[in-house]
């Protein structure tokens, strides 16, 4: 595999009026400034993000239109510290295992290819194409592993901690956490590919968000490899969501339970074709990755 090489990123300065309407809105309530007819979700985010004053001062000079000179994905690490450990500890942890997740998978997959592994008696994993990935293939994924769910800040976090099963009206609210990341991406100035991955990783298997990002995202979904790495996340996601330890729920589910019951109803949209890569995971009485 070739090696990784470190990046410099946001070295150069953007048009701060061509950024998109929201994302504007965004910076600005990032920065203390009174923004008139607010979504009330972007709102919440922006009260979130000014927890950080590494994120404050970034979006102060992206709104002067300079460059930030300080990389998008160590900018969403003070994101991840500074705002989201603090909003709820469960999401925190829940980002901090799905990087983990996919980082011994791509491990696991340096010696052998897909097609070498046990298929677990899947045969979605032996009919499917799998595709090769680049190391910048693998390193977007394992961003939007770590930062998919920061838009989780877009509501009060009693929001993530209701009991039971969700409202109808919650539900539908469901969308914002996933959409948002856009204004939040492009205010940074995130990858592309990572902003489509992050956006979009609740498309495959419950269709959101819904709410007039796709088409700008139409370019990603048409291709192919970009489908198979968004569903191999949005596999992980969901197996890590099951699996991860939660205030509301009694009891955390096995792996088993998760991977028998769970998985099927879950992925019927998508497939089980990235379950494998979960399995090839497991040790013996254990899940995969423990949850913190
Ligand atoms: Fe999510
Ligand atoms: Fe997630």
């Amino acid at each position: 595999m070739e090696a990784v090489k470190f990046v410099m990123n946001n070295q150069e300065p953007r048009d701060f009026s061509l950024l998109d309407q929201e994302t504007q809105a965004l910076a600005s309530a990032v920065c203390g400034h009174k923004v008139t007819g607010m979504n009330v979700h972007l709102a919440h985010l922006a009260k979130n993000l000014r927890k950080s004053e590494t994120i404050v001062w970034a979006t102060k000079r992206v709104m002067k239109s300079e460059a930030i000179g300080i990389n998008w994905e160590h900018l969403l690490n003070y994101v991840v510290e500074d705002c989201l450990k603090p909003f709820h500890e469960e999401t925190y942890w829940h980002l901090k295992r799905m990087h983990r997740i996919m980082t011994e998978q791509f491990k696991l997959l340096e010696h052998q290819k897909p097609e070498q592994l046990d298929d677990f008696g899947c045969q979605d994993f032996r009919t499917m194409e799998h595709f090769e990935l680049t190391s910048s293939d693998q390193q977007n994924l394992k961003w939007a592993a770590a930062f998919h769910d920061l838009g989780r800040m877009c509501y009060p976090v009693s929001f993530w901690n209701t009991k039971g099963a969700f409202s109808l009206k919650q539900r539908k609210q469901l969308d914002f956490h996933a959409r948002n990341f856009y204004f939040l991406g492009e205010m940074l100035n995130v990858y592309q590919e990572v902003i489509a991955l992050s956006v979009l990783h609740h498309w495959p298997n419950k269709g959101y968000p819904d709410n007039g990002i796709i088409a700008r995202l139409r370019p990603f979904l048409d291709q192919p490899k970009f489908q198979y790495t968004l569903n191999w996340l949005v596999t992980n996601d969901v197996y890590g969501g099951a699996t991860d330890r939660r205030s509301y729920r009694d009891h955390a589910w096995s792996h088993e339970q998760v991977i028998i019951e769970t998985m099927p109803k879950e992925m019927a949209r998508v497939g089980l074709g990235w379950v494998p890569f979960i399995q090839a995971l497991k040790q013996p009485g254990q899940g995969v990755v423990c949850p913190a």
